[in-house]
């Protein structure tokens, strides 16, 4: 396993499509639900080793602005398993020293919900140690639109110049304003596809597609995918410097 042996090594900031939890149910005759239950876990285990190693930045898919097409009785596991993690899980993480913000539509989220994750980034506001998102009713494509219809707005009502428009500037009425962007997005259970995450965001990022399906996926994984992207070489457009 290639270890992460120092802070320096470590991406800045890793996201993560969480999927393949209906997978790992069914190889073992079990309801899709049990899967989510099994995916909780490791996500549970994977914040920790975050938080252990030092990581500053930890995105998670959690719930995309699509999988409210799936069926009722789903979508309601999916959101009982939102209370009980937000609720159980946010006194660890206060004492871990995480921030936790929630990206995504919250006009689509029930009330209750709401309330918990404005109650959570609320009481972790001040928290220096890893910074924590979730992507939950989340689509990229969404939150481009969402940017763009902003400026369009801005600059209709003429408290804005079209011509300042920059990538910086965008960026900024993006969700994810205020953190880096991701250097590496890891998506387990063998699917390549971005599914609608991070679109703008993951410019430059490292993809990492492992096989592993999401309740499987341990920490040594983690750890052993950020050694990974600690050999990668990234140019950004550039050349590499032993050529320039
Ligand atoms: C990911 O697992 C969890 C969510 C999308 C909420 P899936 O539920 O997509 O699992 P598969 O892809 O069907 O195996
Ligand atoms: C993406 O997984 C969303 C999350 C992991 C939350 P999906 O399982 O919904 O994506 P598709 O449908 O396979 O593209
Ligand atoms: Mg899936």
């Amino acid at each position: 396993m290639a270890a992460v042996s120092t802070t320096s090594s470590l991406p800045r900031h890793v996201a993560i499509i969480m999927d393949g939890n209906g997978r790992w149910a069914r190889k073992r005759h079990l309801p899709r639900q049990a899967g989510h239950v099994a995916g909780v876990a490791t996500v549970r285990e994977v914040v920790r080793t975050a938080t252990d190693v030092g990581l500053s930045n930890l995105t998670l898919y959690a719930f995309s602005s699509e999988n409210w097409k799936r069926p009722q009785t789903e979508v309601g596991a999916l959101m009982g398993l939102f209370r009980l993690y937000f609720r159980n899980d946010l006194a660890e993480m206060v004492e871990r020293g995480v921030r936790v913000r929630v990206i995504g539509n919250r006009s689509r989220v029930a009330d209750d919900i709401r309330q918990m994750i404005e109650e959570m980034e609320k009481k972790t506001v001040a928290n220096t140690g890893l910074n924590l998102t979730f992507a939950f009713d989340y689509g990229g494509q969404e939150e481009i639109v969402a940017a763009a219809r902003e400026l369009a707005r801005a600059a209709k009502e003429s408290r804005l110049d079209p011509e300042t428009i920059t990538p910086e500037l965008f960026a900024t009425r993006l969700f994810t304003s205020g953190l880096p962007e991701p250097d590496l997005v890891i998506r387990t259970s063998g699917e390549r596809r971005l599914s609608n995450f991070l679109l703008w965001q993951s410019a430059y990022a490292e993809l990492l597609f492992v096989d592993t399906l999401w309740p499987d996926f341990t920490p040594a994984l983690f750890l052993e995918a950020m050694g990974q992207f600690a050999n990668r070489e990234r140019r950004f457009g550039s050349l590499p410097e032993a050529v320039a």
